[in-house]
């Protein structure tokens, strides 16, 4: 009987343990899967040989990196340092199935790609470093599940992207390094829950903004921590926080050049125009000219008043309406030219097809004028310009013969125009896909939608390929030298096929009825700013600086709260540390398989802004350098550098 129990029990501990180490194979089976399709994601390296299936032992013991927990055979470290045959490999989404890591150490293996969110479901973790890699993207969100993660070293990557609030979900975090990468944003507040149990803290050379929460101030004081951000502040770091700390880059108004956007099309071409307030200062104003220009204007302004105040008032605050019966007696005696075979239309059908000039009309406004979209009934889409001045110059006609003159497959050529004293009118040829800064920086652009809508790099070379020959022409090919004088993403034109089109070239003077020039912050040379005349050498700068927008992806000039930082001089600084391929927008170098092609546009870039303007090249060199890069063969060859070779279209 004692006998038969015991046989019993026996039994039973067999059966548990013949159950248990069952439960233990199938879970060790599982990871042994999971590390076999790592190494696959991994490409299979020979550093890797010894995981593989053929060896009937446990991984625990003959699979180099792997550290298993004895009592439960389940794996519970990954640890692979400077593996060189794993560069430009991924972390596979796989190690998430590895649900007993409590360590993952990976530095220093050339890794590319992304961290996987799954990462942060491994709620036994407790070290995570994958430092010295070239992992991009951003971080993952939540983090809630990582209460045990006591070190977190993701230094000296290319992550970009935020520091995640969701951090603060690792409650026990006391290592975070984030040195060395492209986070961008602020530092989150929340952040600062962090700070008890922290001991080492590091975000240095990133691309962080705002003011250094106060929290962190106190604990880490050390200025190295926060050192190589240009846009962040607060102590420890030298430079204080001036003003409340907006956003980076706000929506920035500009006086953008729009006369192309069609507010129903629903392509990424479709902005609706927003303005929010000017980002022009103008220089000194000065000279009879412009004070006589005032008077007219005030004039104009007051007779126009009166006429709508007396139809009743109301319209005010909408965009004029100039279709008034004033006017229409002034117009009979206006000039109208066309300058393109087959535009036969009067100037009055144009206004009736641009609805009168009313605000439904509105494609775009300007310094200096308001651009209104108008269809004839043969379908052809026109934009139609009205200078706000109709002080515009003596010789407006005349100059507007010449501008009209000049046409290159990367100008927006002038169609006509029409003139009288209260009334001035340049008619363009509607372009689809907006202007260079509606595409890059329009309301559709969002973080998330960036990637999906913006120019890859082989149409950015185009695109700065024929903003370079326009250039070129303009100064030197079209038998006048023309300056553009104000060159700048919202003058730039891309059509359907993104081949820019320059517009508004030779215009500011004539509109601005003086001589001297005007600022357009971010884009115009420091020379002019001095006091000096504006050169060819100065149309350079500014070309420099919408290269520069092409390669980074960021706008002319950035705001931390109401300072204004130049994005030319954001570039030089970090270029002369060095640190040049930081700038980089991360789409640029996703389709750029050539970093040092890269490198070569930066270089030009930089040579474009040089602060003396005699160290800055001719736009003819500038188009040679680029078409030379362009045929140079490179997978990024656009298809359409062959065709862009000739200067003059017809
Ligand atoms: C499996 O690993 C052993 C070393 O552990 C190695 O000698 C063998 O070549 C490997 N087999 C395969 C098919 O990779
Ligand atoms: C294994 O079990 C022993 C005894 O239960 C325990 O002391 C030890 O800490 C365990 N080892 C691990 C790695 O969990
Ligand atoms: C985390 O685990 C849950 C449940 O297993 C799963 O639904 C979720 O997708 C995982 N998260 C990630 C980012 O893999
Ligand atoms: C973090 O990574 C850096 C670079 O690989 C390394 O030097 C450092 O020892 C790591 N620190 C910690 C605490 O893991
Ligand atoms: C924690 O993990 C579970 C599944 O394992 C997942 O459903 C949950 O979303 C995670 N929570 C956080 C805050 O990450
Ligand atoms: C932070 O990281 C930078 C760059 O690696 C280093 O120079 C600096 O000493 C670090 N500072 C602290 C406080 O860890």
């Amino acid at each position: 009987m004692q006998m038969a129990a015991s046989f019993l029990c026996i039994c039973a501990c067999l059966l548990a343990s013949i159950i248990m180490g069952g439960h233990q194979t199938t879970a060790l089976q599982s990871e042994k899967d999971a590390l076999l399709r790592l190494k696959e994601g991994f490409g299979n390296p020979r550093s890797l040989v010894s995981w593989n299936l053929t060896v009937n032992v446990s991984p625990c013991k003959s699979w180099v990196g792997i550290i298993c927990d004895i009592n439960s055979s389940s794996v519970i470290g990954l640890s692979l340092t400077g593996f060189r045959d794993l560069a430009g490999r991924r972390i596979s989404p796989d190690i998430a199935d590895l649900h007993h890591l409590r360590s993952i150490e990976l530095p220093n293996n050339g890794l590319i790609g992304t961290i996987p969110p799954g990462i942060t479901n491994l709620s036994c973790l407790e070290h995570l470093d994958i430092s010295g890699n070239a992992l991009t993207g951003a971080l993952p969100l939540l983090w809630g599940n990582l209460s045990r993660l006591v070190i977190l070293n993701l230094s000296d990557n290319r992550i970009s992207g935020t520091i995640p609030t969701g951090l603060v979900g690792a409650i026990n975090l006391r290592v975070l390094r984030l040195e060395n990468n492209h986070l961008s944003g602020h530092i989150p507040d929340s952040i600062v829950d962090l700070v008890p149990t922290l001991i080492t803290f590091n975000v240095s050379y990133n691309h962080l903004v705002g003011q250094i929460p106060r929290g962190f101030s106190k604990k880490f004081n050390d200025y190295s921590a926060f050192e190589g951000n240009p846009f962040l502040c607060g102590k420890p770091l030298r430079m204080a926080c001036a003003t409340a700390m907006a956003q980076t880059l706000p929506q920035q108004d500009d006086t953008r050049n729009p006369m192309n956007r069609d507010p129903n099309r629903p392509s990424p071409g479709k902005r609706r125009s927003s303005h929010k307030g000017p980002i022009i200062i103008a220089s000194v104003l000065g000279g009879t000219a412009f004070l006589l220009g005032l008077m007219i204007l005030c004039i104009v302004f007051s007779r126009r008043r009166r006429h709508t105040e007396a139809n009743g008032g109301g319209a005010t605050r909408q965009v004029q309406n100039w279709f008034s019966p004033d006017i229409q007696a002034d117009r009979r005696r206006g000039t109208y030219k066309v300058f393109s075979r087959g535009f036969n239309y009067s100037y009055d059908e144009l206004v009736t097809n641009a609805g009168y000039f009313d605000t439904a009309h509105v494609i775009g406004k300007g310094r200096y004028a308001t651009v209104y979209k108008s269809q004839l009934p043969d379908g052809t889409l026109v934009a139609v310009k009205v200078f706000k001045f109709s002080n515009v110059g003596l010789c407006y006609e005349k100059d507007m013969e010449l501008l009209a003159s000049i046409k290159h497959r990367n100008l927006l050529a002038i169609k006509g125009f029409y003139a009288n004293p209260v009334e001035k009118a340049i008619f363009y040829n509607y372009v689809a896909n907006g202007t260079l800064y509606d595409v890059f920086h329009g309301p559709k652009i969002s973080r998330d939608t960036r990637d999906d809508v913006l120019p890859d790099w082989a149409l950015r070379q185009k695109i700065a390929l024929g903003i370079a020959q326009a250039m070129a022409y303009l100064h030197r090919g079209c038998g006048y030298k023309i300056l553009h004088r104000d060159l700048k993403s919202t003058n730039i034109l891309l059509d359907a096929d993104y081949n820019p089109r320059v517009s508004d070239f030779g215009l500011i003077h004539l509109v601005s009825g003086r001589a001297e020039p005007v600022e357009t912050l971010g884009y115009t040379a420091p020379e002019v700013l001095s006091g000096k005349k504006h050169t060819e050498k100065g149309d350079v700068y500014s070309y420099g600086v919408v290269l520069l927008e092409l390669l980074t992806g960021q706008r002319a000039v950035a705001y931390i709260g109401e300072r204004a930082v130049k994005l030319a001089e954001w570039v030089m600084r970090l270029h002369d540390e060095g640190r040049g391929r930081e700038v980089f927008d991360p789409i640029v170098v996703g389709t750029c398989q050539l970093p040092e092609q890269l490198d070569r546009y930066l270089n030009l870039a930089v040579l474009c802004i040089d602060v003396n303007p005699s160290n800055r090249p001719s736009m003819a060199e500038i188009a040679n350098i680029l078409e030379t890069q362009c045929s140079s063969a490179s997978p990024l060859r656009s298809p359409d550098c062959k065709a862009n070779n000739p200067l003059l279209s017809g």
